[in-house]
């Protein structure tokens, strides 16, 4: 096996870290934008690869589109060499939050995407924490989808009191985190409701009514934090009914715009990462190196 790091995954520094605990060699991918936009990638040193299985590394933000493209642009450079399928360690598989549809005349954008991997020849994908399990479905090779609660818990056990904590999901969408967080915790977990109107994009919560936060620990679990609106909008709200203190757990941190300050303007104390991203340096963020969650998953399948 040889490790192939793409751009999008070197800020992560995970290429070579996984390449020396798997004891395999790391090779590079060059990429460039053309002054009109286009993208162009080289495998380097590509007269050194030999047949070996390849795992390909790359995480798709920021920015998705340039992130897939050279994604999609090596996978038919490794073909040119007689190298028909490979691996892929993704950290963050953008495009999954639309995963059906939700107005008539939509596609469903993560499995066209995942449908192009597949013709171009990937076969495994190793990612955290995708949007839905509804994604798995949709890749006609296998997908690896790594749930990191116990990452999160081991975290927030030197953090938090876990007698006095209480794990909130933002939907229903993150029960599922939220469930598995709190019996890696052993503490209590309750959903919210989110209504969002799907023309204009306007998100409603309701939190249930008898919600009990005051001098407890409140730790909101999501997948995504893009905007930040989810997250800033419930820690408003369990601060103001007494939360002593409120940190989230998030698989994949995007920051859109001035999410950071709306974060920080919510009372949200910390929040806790992966680094499937290019880390973020801010006093409110904290990151959890991801690479050991592959190398487990990697090593049970070789
Ligand atoms: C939505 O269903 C996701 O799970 C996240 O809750 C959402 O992407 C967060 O977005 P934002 O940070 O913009 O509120």
């Amino acid at each position: 096996m040889i490790v192939l790091s793409l751009p999008g995954s070197e800020p992560l520094g995970i290429g070579n870290k996984l390449a020396e605990e798997l004891g395999v060699r790391e090779f590079k991918v060059y990429s460039k934008t053309f002054p009109d936009g286009e993208t162009y990638v080289r495998i380097t040193d590509v007269e050194k690869l030999s047949r070996d299985e390849v795992l390909i590394i790359q995480t798709f933000y920021p920015d998705q589109n340039t992130r897939i493209m050279e994604f999609l642009l090596t996978l038919d450079a490794l073909r040119e060499v007689g190298i028909n399928e490979v691996k892929a360690i993704i950290p963050y598989l953008a495009y999954t939050r639309q995963d059906k549809i939700f107005l008539k005349g939509e596609p469903i954008s993560i499995r066209a995407i995942l449908n192009i991997f597949y013709d171009l020849g990937v076969r495994e994908i190793y990612t955290i924490d995708v949007h839905s399990p509804k994604i798995l479905e949709y890749f006609k090779g296998r997908l690896h989808n790594i749930i990191p609660s116990e990452l999160f818990a081991k975290r927030l056990r030197d953090m938090v009191e876990l007698d006095k904590t209480l794990i909130v999901a933002p939907d229903e969408g993150a029960k599922e985190r939220a469930r598995l967080l709190s019996k890696a915790l052993d503490t209590e977990y309750v959903v919210i409701k989110k209504y969002r109107d799907r023309v204009t994009g306007e998100i409603r919560h309701e939190l249930p009514k008898d919600l009990y936060v005051r001098g407890r620990h409140v730790v909101i679990v999501d997948d995504i934090i893009s905007t930040g609106g989810t997250l800033a909008s419930i820690a408003r709200f369990v601060r103001s009914l007494g939360a002593k203190e409120v940190v989230a757990v998030a698989s994949h941190g995007l920051f859109v715009g001035n999410a950071l300050v709306k974060l920080r303007n919510s009372g949200i104390s910390r929040i806790i990462l992966i680094k499937t991203v290019p880390p973020i340096s801010n006093p409110l963020l904290e990151y959890l190196d991801p690479t050991k969650l592959f190398v487990e998953v990697i090593q049970s399948r070789r």
